[in-house]
């Protein structure tokens, strides 16, 4: 897995969620605003993992933690969510994650996760590193009728599907990153510590 580009843009990342970050992040629908984004010193130098109670994440929302400085989504996705995940197959650059970006124990199918209920994706746009805008809904008038749910960058246009497949034609050339993560009980993902070694 290559960080390189992502490191590289987040110094420029623009937008990220100021509401939701910590180690244990607070729940919330999409994110309504603009912000900088600055992680806390103390996770950036300490890098240790940071664990997300998704027990009260209901299906549609996402979630926001820190691990090392970086935005961490937490998408529970639907179940219409994860039938029209094949249906983008066409539309995407990589839907089988050929250019895995993504830690090797994650399936390289459409819902790319280790439980296809939850998404988890480092949240920084792999063109220049601003951090995409959740857009759950399907077809919204500005993405058009064929949007069946996704990320939109909104530095350059890039798109993503709930998986973080990257659509064909857009700036950004890879799908999103998936950090290295894992299942503590049904309830907390730690990110940051891999599924095999727990
Ligand atoms: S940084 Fe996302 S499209 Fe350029």
């Amino acid at each position: 897995m290559s960080n390189e580009g992502v490191d590289k843009g987040r110094r420029r990342f623009l937008v990220a969620s100021t509401s939701a970050v910590g180690a244990v992040g607070a729940v919330g629908a999409a994110v309504p605003f603009v912000a900088s984004w600055n992680p806390s010193a103390k996770a950036k130098a300490a890098g240790a993992p940071a664990k997300a109670d998704i027990s009260k994440l209901e299906p549609g929302q996402q979630m926001i933690v820190e691990w090392r400085g970086k935005p961490v989504w937490i998408v529970r996705r639907t179940e219409e969510a994860i039938a029209n995940l094949e249906k983008l197959n066409g539309t995407l650059a990589d839907p089988d994650s050929a250019r895995p970006q993504q830690p090797d124990y994650i399936p390289k199918t459409a819902a790319r996760a280790l439980k296809p209920e939850y998404a988890v994706l480092t949240g920084l746009c792999t063109h220049l590193g601003c951090s995409p805008t959740y857009r759950p809904e399907v077809a919204p008038e500005d993405l058009g009728a064929e949007w069946l749910g996704g990320f939109f960058c909104p530095c350059h246009g890039s798109r993503f599907d709930l998986s973080g497949r990257v659509y064909k034609g857009v700036p950004a050339p890879t799908n999103l990153v998936i950090p290295p993560h894992s299942y503590e009980g049904d309830n907390i993902i730690v990110i940051g510590v891999d599924q095999e070694k727990v």
